[in-house]
C-alpha cells in the first residue's frame, strides 16, 4: 500500500489525542508524523528521554505548534512516567491512543544481542527488561485512567516477532527475545484487567516489520532490501491495523500487514 494513501483513523472520535512514547526518532517519529497528518488528532504528545535533543521533533513542533507537545519521559524511571501523565492530564481530559515505541536492542557499547549463552550478561538482561517489558507496564499503570475516559481507546505496544515463543526457530538474542516475550505477557495481562473495566479500551502488541532505524541498522546486511520498511511506511501500516481493531482484537499480537502472530 502506498505510504501517502489516506489512513483514515475514522474509528477514533474527532477530536482525538495520542501519546507516542519513543517519539524522538525511528518508528516512533514515523507515528508522530503520520498522526500530525490526521487533522482529527488535535493533540499529539511525543515523549522520549530528551525530546528537545531531537532536531526532527523540534522541526515538527515548529510546523505544528499547539498540536505537537514534546514531553520528557524515561520509561525506566517511574516518577518520570508519573510526571508525564500529570502533564498530559493537565492538557486533555482523555487519551485515545497510546503507542509505546520505546525499545532497546543494542546501545553501540555494552548492550548487544547475544549469539550464545556465554554472551549473556545480567546488566543487559536487566536493562532490556526495564525498557522493553517494565516500560509498557508503568505506562499502563499511569495512563490507563486517561484512556478509560475515551469512548474508544487503544494501547499499542510495539513488540517484535522475535518475542513470539511460538514463532522462535532461530534462538539467540536472549535479552531482546526474553524481554519482548515478557512485554507480550504484559500486553496480554493488562488487556484482561482493563478489558473487564473498560470495554472501550483495546490493548494489542504490534510487530512493525524490519524497519530502517538505528535499532536495526547493524543487522540490515542480511535483510532483503524489499523487506526493509521505512519508518513512515511501517507507521502508516500499523495505524491502519490500529484503526481496524475491534473488541475481539483485545489482547492479541498483530504484524504490520494485519496478520496475527502466535504468542
Ligand atoms: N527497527 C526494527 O526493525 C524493529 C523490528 C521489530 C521491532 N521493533 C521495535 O520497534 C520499537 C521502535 O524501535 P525503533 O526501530 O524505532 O528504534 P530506535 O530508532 O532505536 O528508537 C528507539 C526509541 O526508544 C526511545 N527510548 C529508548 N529508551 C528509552 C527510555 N528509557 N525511555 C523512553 N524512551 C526510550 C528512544 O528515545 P530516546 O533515545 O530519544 O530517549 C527512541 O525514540 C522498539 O520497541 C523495537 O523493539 C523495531
Amino acid at each position: 500500500m502506498p505510504e501517502n494513501e489516506q489512513i483514515g483513523m475514522e474509528s477514533f472520535p474527532d477530536p482525538a489525542h495520542a501519546l507516542i512514547v519513543g517519539g524522538s526518532r525511528g518508528l516512533g517519529l514515523g507515528f508522530v508524523r503520520a498522526l500530525l497528518a490526521q487533522p482529527r488528532f488535535a493533540k499529539v504528545f511525543a515523549a522520549s528521554r530528551e525530546p528537545l535533543q531531537s532536531q526532527d521533533l523540534l522541526a515538527l513542533a515548529g510546523a505544528h505548534s499547539g498540536r505537537l507537545v514534546t514531553l520528557p519521559l524515561d520509561v525506566t524511571n517511574e516518577s518520570s512516567v508519573m510526571q508525564a501523565a500529570d502533564t498530559v492530564r493537565a492538557a486533555v481530559s482523555a487519551l485515545h491512543l497510546l503507542i509505546d515505541c520505546a525499545g532497546v536492542l543494542h546501545d553501540g557499547a555494552s548492550l548487544a544481542p547475544e549469539r550464545r549463552l556465554a554472551d549473556v550478561r545480567v546488566e543487559s538482561m536487566l536493562l532490556s527488561f526495564q525498557v522493553n517489558a517494565l516500560g509498557p507496564l508503568l505506562l499502563a499503570k499511569h495512563f490507563h485512567g486517561l484512556l478509560e475516559r475515551a469512548p474508544r481507546a487503544v494501547i499499542a505496544n510495539v513488540s517484535a516477532r522475535v518475542g513470539s515463543i511460538g514463532d522462535n526457530r532461530l534462538g539467540s538474542w536472549y535479552a531482546y527475545r526474553v524481554s519482548k516475550a515478557a512485554q507480550n505477557q504484559v500486553t496480554h495481562t493488562i488487556s484482561i484487567e482493563l478489558g473487564r473495566r473498560a470495554p472501550n479500551l483495546i490493548c494489542v502488541a504490534l510487530h512493525p516489520g524490519t524497519v530502517d532505524t538505528e535499532l536495526s541498522r547493524p543487522f540490515q546486511a542480511g535483510v532483503n532490501p524489499d523487506s526493509l520498511l521505512s519508518p513512515d511506511y511501517s507507521a502508516a501500516q500499523l495505524l491502519r491495523v490500529i484503526d481496524g481493531l475491534d473488541r475481539d482484537a483485545n489482547g492479541r499480537f498483530y504484524a504490520w500487514d494485519g496478520s496475527e502472530i502466535p504468542w
